[in-house]
């Protein structure tokens, strides 16, 4: 039964681009970190002043790391990977492991959303490290214009590295044109109106980043209006903190702390609502860091040295792709999954390998043989060589030493192996030695690349680990899942970037005898080129393909684009496939029910971003029994390119032990939970719903099923990312960024394989799981005439992000911001009789938007208040208290607007004239005041404004 649900969940699934992409590897050791990979991507012209300047920078970098970690951590090594497009030299050694998609720092074009603005991609939560940072050719080699704008490039450096090693978030306040915003002033509890800062010793004066003005202040939010900015003193300027708030200021050379005996002058400012504190939950840059890794538990103490110079190691990608496929053909394997393995690798020689990338099979059981040396495949004879070398039987003991040591081999006899791949795909636990373990440091030094797939849960333990080790991908295909197969292959061939390749389609569906099986698939208009569709079966007769395109045109027996074998029939469409609405008929024209394995592949039409769909899990192994709470997070970007796709429907499918069943979770974008950023076009979510201890397969499908996926549009907007050292810089018209509506898609690809110990007998006991944390808690309007406060937040589920709404939620508040941050449960809570607006004990559905408008016990001078929420369930396991927002209730007059807008009009018309009288007519609706005169013949209609 759990077979079938699996096949019917997996019928209409689209695939692409599949790379389950783990960062390089960065290492620490006596205060060094070594193996940090810098990529310049391969469409970026030729320009040796990269390098150079990428020397000097990191070189600066250094320096500035090393003070800022008290002496603790420095670059000691940084490789430098120079594309394939470049000119080669002597001077650059062949490159490994080390690809441009998991490098940590990449040189690529600019992000439309940030510009040359240097930034780091940040997915994860408090404490997480950053996937990459991205630097634009044009920051890296014009140094004049990157200074002007950011300040020190080795300082700034530094602040990006804090993203992506330790996890920690900005400082400073910032407008996100999609959504996820962070405030630039706040009113404190003790000192009235301030701006966003870290330490609170940056002194500064605040403006109009338009105008220059004086701000005012907006009555509906009691903070400054909106443009308003605040401008540091670039000279004596005292404070000494932080890296992550405004490292340009020449006196800042360390982060923030919590230290009361520190250095006050970067002590801390855990009032300001920015998105570290938000995120972070009040903790300083330092308070995070100490935990991490790399200085907790006073790992890496401060130590003398005589440099802090890296060295600088330059890598070049060869031309071309080498892989070797090494097949298990143990006894295990006799009968379908080795004629399952035969048929995913014919189709992967004969579809996916590119012209010129170099391909060999070797075969192991308790030896092992080279069935096909590594050979370039140049021509359709060579496919033909390849595939004739598959093995179609199976027999003897398993011996996956042999496999890996011939594989090493075959890839030597081309040359030197490093970058070289291994495929090794295998169902069962080595017999024979050589063991796996005796093998690795082999393929360590000679840096090849070992891809897994455990094509069974038996399949040897080691096989991820092994992946892991040696920077390859691991994957999980369950007994007879030729979809996860083929995803595995095709991954492991684009993790490298070499191929432009999208896999559109998976599907395998059984059909009953003598019946027709219906379907069909949209392509859309970013991808169409040289559009291939595959039909596989293993056994029965031939079935017939009939399929129509959008244009209506019949495509079956007899076509010419219909090609058939003897267990494939394959169609292509030369050019480019209309885009919109394939539909295919198969029919099984034999008695017997018959397993058809559907897939499409594409391309991106030339000078066209595809929409890609990735994949990644946030740990690949992880024990339940260290801790009752741990849950797996799963991440799917969407994107074109570096813009986000939002509002796609998005699932993830888990393939689960112990017998396979398939669990289904929709992923969503919305800045809550698992998901760090609202619609940055990923889309995470908690898994937790463990059944069994051993290997769970995810594969995530996205869509435009709902029809409201949007694509971002920019023409010069800046987003976040490094602060620019002039506030008007940073400004953003919000009309510069819009939407655009797409057309029907749909994308699948693999998430690869994570693996658990530890789930107690009967699974995960859900009830144990309390919602998660709310972290974006925001007062989005505050009335003195009504006392009120209005506060919105992302409701959470009953588990963490999900499994229906939370039962109900507090909402705490006090006058004092330290009694509420340091004492949640002894500060007053919010009662019924306080509620305007919205209910305590109803919220919505996890994911949706939360709002309710509370009555406050006070207003006036100096009233400010306090808030922070959280949610439980029905066992009352509640979610930590979430960041804290502050209200600010004095009263504040309307903005005198005519009697500034009176100063600029006398300066704008050179003196000549100024507004002398203004007449302001309140409507009969408000409350009447002996002061306002009758209004005469003075109405609506005929003012001047309105
Ligand atoms: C760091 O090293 C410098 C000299 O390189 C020294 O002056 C300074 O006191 C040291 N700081 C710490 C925190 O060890
Ligand atoms: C620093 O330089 C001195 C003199 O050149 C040398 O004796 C010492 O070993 C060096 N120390 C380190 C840690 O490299
Ligand atoms: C499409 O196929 C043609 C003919 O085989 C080839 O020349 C072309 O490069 C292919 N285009 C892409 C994007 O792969
Ligand atoms: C597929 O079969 C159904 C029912 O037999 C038929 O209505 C439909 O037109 C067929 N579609 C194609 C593409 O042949
Ligand atoms: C959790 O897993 C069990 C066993 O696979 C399944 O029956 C149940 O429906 C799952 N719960 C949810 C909320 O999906």
């Amino acid at each position: 039964m759990a077979g079938k649900h699996c096949l019917l969940l997996l019928a209409l699934v689209w695939c692409s681009h599949a790379v389950f992409n783990r960062p390089y590897e960065i290492k620490l050791q006596n205060n060094e970190y070594t193996d940090v990979l810098v990529a310049i991507h391969k469409d970026i012209p030729e320009d040796p002043r990269i390098i150079d300047r990428l020397k000097e920078i990191f070189t600066e970098a250094s320096q500035h790391l090393y003070v800022a970690t008290n002496n603790r951590t420095y670059i000691k090594e940084v490789k430098i990977l120079i594309p394939n497009t470049w000119s080669k030299t002597s001077e650059y050694l062949p490159a490994g492991t080390e690809t441009f998609e998991r490098a940590n720092i990449r040189v690529d074009v600019p992000n439309p959303l940030y510009e040359d603005n240097p930034y780091v991609q940040q997915k994860g939560g408090c404490g997480e490290a950053g996937d990459y940072m991205h630097l634009t050719p044009k920051y890296v080699v014009d140094k004049e214009y990157g200074e002007y704008n950011w300040g020190s490039y080795g300082k700034t450096i530094v602040h990006e590295w804090a993203h992506l090693r330790w996890g920690l978030f900005d400082e400073y306040g910032f407008d996100d044109p999609l959504g996820g915003s962070y405030p630039h002033f706040y009113v404190s509890t003790s000192m009235g109106i301030q701006p966003v800062r870290c330490s609170a010793y940056t002194a500064g004066a605040s403006q109009h980043a338009v105008t220059g003005n004086r701000c005012q202040v907006d009555p509906a939010t009691g903070l400054p209006e909106d443009d308003c900015r605040f401008y540091p003193h670039f000279s004596e300027n005292r404070a000494t903190g932080s890296y992550m708030f405004m490292q340009f200021l020449a006196t800042v050379t360390s982060f923030c702390h919590s230290d009361p005996e520190g250095d006050p002058l970067s002590y801390h400012n855990r009032e300001a609502p920015n998105k570290h504190n938000s995120v972070c939950g009040g903790q300083s840059a330092w308070d995070v860091m100490n935990k991490h890794e790399d200085f907790a538990g006073g790992a890496n103490p401060p130590r003398a040295v005589n440099s802090t110079d890296p060295n600088f190691i330059l890598l070049q990608k060869s031309d071309f792709f080498r892989i070797v496929l090494v097949l298990d053909v143990s006894g295990s394997m006799d009968g379908e999954p080795i004629l399952l393995l035969s048929q995913v690798a014919t189709r992967f020689i004969r579809n996916t390998v590119s012209f010129g990338s170099s391909v060999g099979v070797v075969t192991f059981s308790s030896t092992a043989s080279i069935r096909h040396p590594v050979v370039s495949v140049n021509s359709d004879a060579v496919r033909n060589d390849l595939i004739a070398a598959i093995p179609t039987s199976a027999r003897g003991g398993t011996c996956i030493g042999c496999g890996l040591r011939k594989g090493i081999e075959a890839l030597e006899a081309t040359g030197p192996p490093q970058g070289g791949v291994i495929l090794l795909i295998t169902d069962g636990e080595e017999t024979d030695s050589p063991h796996i373990s005796d093998v690795i440091p082999e393929l360590l030094r000679k840096e090849i690349i070992v891809d897994t797939v455990a094509i069974s849960q038996n399949a040897d333990a080691k096989l991820e680990s092994l992946a892991e080790e040696t920077g390859g991908l691991s994957f999980f295909s369950g007994n007879g899942d030729s979809i996860a197969l083929d995803n595995a292959f095709t991954a492991t061939f684009e993790e490298t970037g070499e191929s432009t390749g999208v896999n559109l389609l998976s599907e395998e569906q059984t059909i009953s005898g003598r019946q027709t099986y219906a379907n069909h698939l949209y392509v859309d208009n970013s991808v169409g080129e040289n559009t291939t569709f595959s039909f596989s079966w293993l056994d029965g007769l031939r079935p017939t393909v009939r399929m129509v395109t959008p244009l209506d045109l019949v495509i079956t027996e007899g076509h010419s684009m219909y090609d058939v074998t003897s267990d494939t029939i394959t169609i292509e469409i030369p050019a480019t496939a209309t885009p919109g609405k394939w539909t295919y008929n198969i029919t099984n024209n034999g008695p017997d029910n018959q397993d058809i394995t559907i897939i499409a592949t594409s391309n991106p039409v030339k000078d066209n971003e595809p929409i890609k769909v990735t994949a990644q899990v946030s740990t690949v192994s992880l024990d339940y029994s260290s801790s009752q709470l741990a849950a797996q997070k799963i991440y799917a970007p969407v994107r074109r390119g570096y813009l986000p796709v939002i509002g796609a429907v998005v699932k993830v499918l888990i393939t689960k032990p112990p017998d396979g069943q398939v669990e289904e979770i929709t992923l969503l974008d919305n800045g809550a939970g698992a998901d760090a950023v609202k619609n940055d076009g990923i889309y995470s979510r908690y898994f937790f719903n463990f059944t069994a201890d051993g290997r769970y397969g995810v594969s995530v499908m996205a869509d435009n099923t709902k029809g409201e996926a949007e694509y971002i549009v920019i023409n010069r907007a800046r987003s976040n990312g490094a602060l620019p050292m002039n506030p008007g810089t940073g400004y953003i018209n919000g009309g510069n960024v819009h939407r655009e509506p797409l057309e029907q898609f749909q994308r699948m690809t693999t998430g690869g394989v994570f693996e658990v110990q530890g789930v107690p007998s009967g699974g995960v006991n859900t009830d144990m799981l309390p919602p998660s944390r709310v972290d974006d808690l925001k007062v989005m309007e505050v009335s003195y005439a009504s006392s009120s406060v209005m506060l919105s937040w992302t409701a959470l589920g009953d588990d963490f992000d999900q499994g229906g709404p939370a039962h109900y939620f507090e909402v705490r508040y006090g006058r004092h911001f330290g009694q509420l941050a340091d004492n949640f449960h002894g500060s007053a809570s919010i009662n019924h009789s306080q509620v305007l607006q919205g209910s305590l004990t109803s919220p919505p559905e996890p994911g949706s938007a939360q709002t309710i408008v509370i009555l406050v016990p006070d207003r006036g001078d100096n009233v400010t208040f306090v808030f922070a929420v959280r949610m439980c369930d029905e066992a009352d396991n509640c979610g930590d208290p979430s960041n804290i927002v502050s209200a600010n209730l004095e009263y504040i007059p309307e903005p005198e607007i005519f009697t500034e807008a009176s100063r600029d009009l006398y300066v704008a018309t050179n003196n000549r004239t100024f507004f002398k009288e203004v007449k302001i007519l309140i409507p009969n609706t408000w409350t009447k005041k002996p002061e306002y005169l009758p209004a005469g013949t003075k109405t609506f209609e005929r003012a001047n404004v309105r």
